[in-house]
């Protein structure tokens, strides 16, 4: 048998799905997608196939001349789901499913129309990193079986639907008042990277290779907000070298959407609560940008080898950053991974094996140990290669590696094996095994230096001897400088502190989602219960769980707000996605 992906039941030995075509009817009413998905198929060496499933309802399996095929569904998995096994005779070279999802789809959310920013229309997207694909069709769902697509989409008018690929024409449906969306996705990739989203939707050209898509009342403000996004792409391609997707285009999602941004290819999916007026938010999109690079074409075997992903973006997300806005904006970003990275260690504990970049996963669900550690130690990993090589030999390194493995998916194993042939003698002289291999951050770890830094950290930490910013900073300081600050303050400014960084600052009613997150958790822990309006309200209108997580773990480790934490969840968890809502539950200890 082939290397195997733990989180999969696909066997490459048994033959490999070489492309998928989807004819899919999305149907509001019942929370279905129905049709069929036909694999192609490379040399099957016959007897059977196994694929992923996850809540599908299997009606028939065909060869191409209508030929029914048996097939069995296994034993429902938690984590994995169910195998699905088709008896396919030799050299079969095609099947074709016919199946529906659930309701209850993983990797799907179904809004309502008060969920959107138009509050007229139903919604519908897709979440598929890391194991959900396999909810939305039967699919060999791992890193390492990389298929390009095509797919038929059928809506009920007048929505529109969009997904990660080339848009192609659309079409009249069978059925009254629906229209079938075609598409096209010509470069092989994981199946985590298929994507579809169904809203009323409208678009606006941003330069001649990337285009918004958003509902219309978000149209202008999402336009305004990602303007730059032509000079970011051709920045990045001076940095990686050529954007090998055609097009990067992007969709600004409703506010449940859990995450800060998807790289799905031709089409990154991003929170609307990067839209904050002022573009300060927009290193999300450089990083999905650079996943372009590191992730999509360059891509980890299993999850795993995610630090390959994330731990290069981040890498890359700053260097496109620096180019943008210069060093010490970087400096500063760095020195907030790092914290996030500390949170982590200590919730996960230093000898974890979930603090290590690599991690066996056999039996894990990756929503689960989904954490800063790949990013951010990832990063820091890069960061000592190029340190120690230097910045220009580091760059021909990262092209070669490029060009060497784009289109594929590697592990942990094969990057260090290609470090060692192109850089020889440098993993042993950074201790790269302990940087992969072992728990916790290892002596030799990059240091983030900056003169704005110190003084910031300076600045808080004289806190209780009387030090205090300007009252003028509220307008002068950068999203990071005010993170920087918050997070360095002792933790026990108290509600006093608190009533007077707001009086003096306001931040409860700042408009930008990374620091009002910031403040909120702050204030809460330290008992102000001025924010908790604010924090009921902040908590009602997101659904992305950088945010979610650490409010309600906020609310609920206080006394004070346990019981506004229970009643908050109450009011809002229809909203919310369901990755998200089990992640509160363990939070708040709520049983699912
Ligand atoms: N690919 C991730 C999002 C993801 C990871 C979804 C794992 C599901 C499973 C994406 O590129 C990402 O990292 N997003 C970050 C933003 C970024 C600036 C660090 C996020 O959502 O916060
Ligand atoms: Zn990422």
């Amino acid at each position: 048998m082939a290397t195997v992906d733990p989180h999969s039941y696909a066997d490459p030995d048994q033959g490999r799905t070489t492309r998928v075509a989807l004819k899919l009817d999305v149907d509001f009413e019942s929370r279905r997608l129905v049709g069929t998905a036909t694999l192609g198929l490379d040399a099957t060496s016959g007897g059977h196939l196994d694929l992923d499933t996850r809540d599908l309802d299997i009606q028939k399996v065909e060869l191409g001349d209508g030929t029914a095929l048996k097939f069995e569904l296994g034993d429902k998995d938690a984590v994995l789901g169910q195998k699905l096994r088709v008896m396919v005779p030799d050299g079969t070279d095609e099947i074709t499913i016919t199946y529906r999802t659930s309701p209850e789809a993983s990797a799907l959310q179904w809004l309502e129309p008060a969920n959107t920013a138009g509050k007229k229309h139903p919604y519908l997207f897709s979440q598929c990193q890391a194991i959900h694909a396999r909810s939305m069709a039967p699919l060999q769902d791992s890193p390492r079986c990389r298929i390009p697509y095509t797919a038929e989409i059928t809506v009920p008018d007048p929505l529109v639907a969009v997904m990660s690929a080339a848009p192609g024409e659309s079409r009249k449906g069978v059925k009254a008042e629906t229209t079938t969306w075609s598409f096209e996705m010509p470069q092989a990739i994981p199946p985590y990277l298929l994507a579809l989203a169904v809203g009323n939707l409208v678009s606006e050209d941003l330069g001649p290779r990337s285009r918004v898509y958003t509902e219309p009342e978000m149209l202008k403000a999402s336009a305004w907000e990602f303007a730059t996004i032509d000079d970011m792409l051709r920045k990045a391609e001076e940095l990686f070298g050529e954007y090998r997707w055609g097009r990067f285009d992007f969709l600004v999602m409703p506010p449940a959407f859990p995450y800060g941004g998807m790289e799905n290819p031709r089409l990154t999916f991003l929170t609307p609560s990067l839209i904050a007026g002022d573009r300060s938010l927009v290193e999300v999109l450089a990083h999905e940008l650079a996943h372009s690079w590191t992730g999509n074409l360059v891509t980890n075997a299993t999850n795993e080898h995610f630090w390959l992903n994330e731990g290069f973006t981040v890498w890359a997300e700053r260097r496109i950053n620096e180019v943008l806005e210069g060093e010490e904006a970087v400096a500063l970003s760095s020195a907030l991974g790092r914290e996030a990275l500390q949170g982590e260690i200590d919730r996960f504990g230093a000898d974890s094996k979930y603090t290590a970049l690599y991690n066996e996963q056999a039996g894990v669900d990756p929503d689960d140990v989904y954490s800063q550690v790949p990013y951010e130690k990832g990063c820091l990993f890069v960061t000592l290669m190029e340190k120690t090589v230097g910045r220009e030999k580091f760059d021909h390194f990262l092209r070669d590696y490029m060009d060497t493995f784009q289109f594929r998916s590697l592990d942990t194993e094969e990057f260090l094996d290609f470090l060692e042939l192109k850089l020889p003698g440098l993993a042993e002289k950074i201790g790269a095994k302990e940087w992969v291999y072992e728990p916790g951050i290892p002596a030799n770890e990059p240091k983030v230096e900056s003169a704005r830094l110190s003084e910031l950290k300076a600045l808080a930490a004289g806190w209780h001897d009387g030090s205090r910013p300007d009252a003028d900073v509220k307008d002068k300081w950068s999203v990071a400088e005010w993170l920087v600050y918050l997070g360095a303050l002792p933790n026990d400014i108290g509600e006093d502190g608190c009533a007077w960084i707001d009086r003096t600052f306001t931040l409860t009613g700042s408009g930008n989602s990374e620091i009002l997150c910031k403040w909120l958790v702050m204030a809460i822990d330290n008992g102000y219960d001025a924010v908790y309006d604010k924090s009921r309200a902040f908590l009602g209108s997101i659904g992305r769980m950088k945010y979610l997580k650490p409010m309600y773990k906020a609310l609920s480790d206080n006394p004070k707000s346990e019981e506004l934490a229970m009643k908050i969840f109450d009011e809002h968890k229809g909203m919310y996605h369901p990755i998200a809502r089990g992640g509160l539950e363990a939070i708040l200890g709520v049983k699912a």
